[in-house]
């Protein structure tokens, strides 16, 4: 889709983080916005910014991991702004813990906001977008989808299954003019949920140096309209450690120890409150 301008889109997670820089990066390029997240005020916040841009704009407050309510979520959107043309799934939710130690509801949450919440509301946009033989869908995952991740590894696990989907529909939808695209952003560290806990002095490991929000939005508006099936956005190339994973699946342990990743995220642990929650993981299975 080259001519964005006109377009209306849905973006999740839009009320902070690299959702409100994709949102206001779309409105620039005149695409017309549904932005939904659970912060309402947030999102009122994100929508002034936009409307600079000549666009209309819609808040939709909703909660993503409620699966139930993700078709209304469109139905909303679609009433307000006219048939979707772009879908942004960027919602998402990070925790780190020991898996053993990992909260059951957070497995959950992981599941329903970063993947089954993304399969659903594509699963809703897909029919208007090739009944009008136009469209693209965004998934917003992480280079942890692509060299796992240890201590997150329900959000490693969410993320490998956004890329797996976003290639096997890219297959299905290969003869028709609606596009997929998948983008994997290493660290971010100037705005988003990276950065937030970025701020217990632990060093970033050099090879796995954070990347910026503007790149993964750049990432985001060249595939939408170069139809690019999958962009990695990471500071230096790691593309040379992504191949060895693929070719040597037994060399994720050594890739994350090579690189200082796996003592990272353990001194990272170590100084955040997202350690255990044993009282919390007994909560329900
Ligand atoms: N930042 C990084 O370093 C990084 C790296 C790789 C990939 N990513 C991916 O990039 C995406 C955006 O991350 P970010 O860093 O911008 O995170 P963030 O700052 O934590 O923002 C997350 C967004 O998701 C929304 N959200 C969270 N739970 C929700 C729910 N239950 N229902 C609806 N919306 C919900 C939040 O809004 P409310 O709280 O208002 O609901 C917020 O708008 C995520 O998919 C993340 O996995 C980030």
């Amino acid at each position: 889709m080259n001519n964005l301008r006109g377009c209306n889109a849905i973006i999740t997670g839009a009320s902070r983080g690299i959702g409100a820089h994709i949102a206001r990066a779309l409105a620039a390029e005149g695409v017309h916005l549904a932005l939904v997240a659970r912060s309402a005020d947030a999102l009122a916040e994100v929508r002034e910014q936009v409307l600079e841009h000549d666009v209309k704009a819609v808040i939709i407050p909703a909660d993503l991991s409620n699966t139930a309510q993700l078709e209304a979520v469109v139905g909303k959107a679609e009433n307000e702004l006219g048939p979707t043309d772009i879908l942004i799934n960027n919602a998402g939710v990070e925790y780190a813990a020991p898996y053993q130690e990992y909260p059951i509801d957070q497995i959950r949450l992981d599941v329903q906001l970063n993947l089954l919440a993304a399969m659903l509301l594509s699963n809703t946009v897909l029919p208007g977008m090739l009944l009008r033989g136009r469209g693209h869908i965004v998934n917003i995952s992480s280079l942890a989808g692509k060299i796992g991740f240890p201590y997150q590894t329900p959000y490693a696990a969410t993320k490998a299954g956004l890329n797996m989907f976003t290639h096997s529909l890219r297959v299905e939808l290969a003869d028709t003019p609606v596009g997929v695209s998948v983008i994997c952003p290493g660290y971010v560290d100037d705005f988003g949920m990276f950065s937030r806990r970025d701020k217990t002095g632990v060093t970033v490991p050099k090879m796995l140096k954070p990347t910026t929000t503007d790149k993964v939005v750049a990432a985001v508006i060249r595939a939408i309209r170069k139809d690019i099936a999958e962009i990695t956005v990471n500071a230096l190339p790691v593309r040379p450690l992504t191949l060895l994973r693929e070719l040597g699946p037994g060399t994720t342990s050594f890739i994350h120890k090579a690189t200082g990743n796996t003592r990272f995220i353990r001194e990272l642990l170590a100084k955040s409150s997202h350690k255990s929650h044993k009282s919390h993981k007994k909560s329900s299975r």
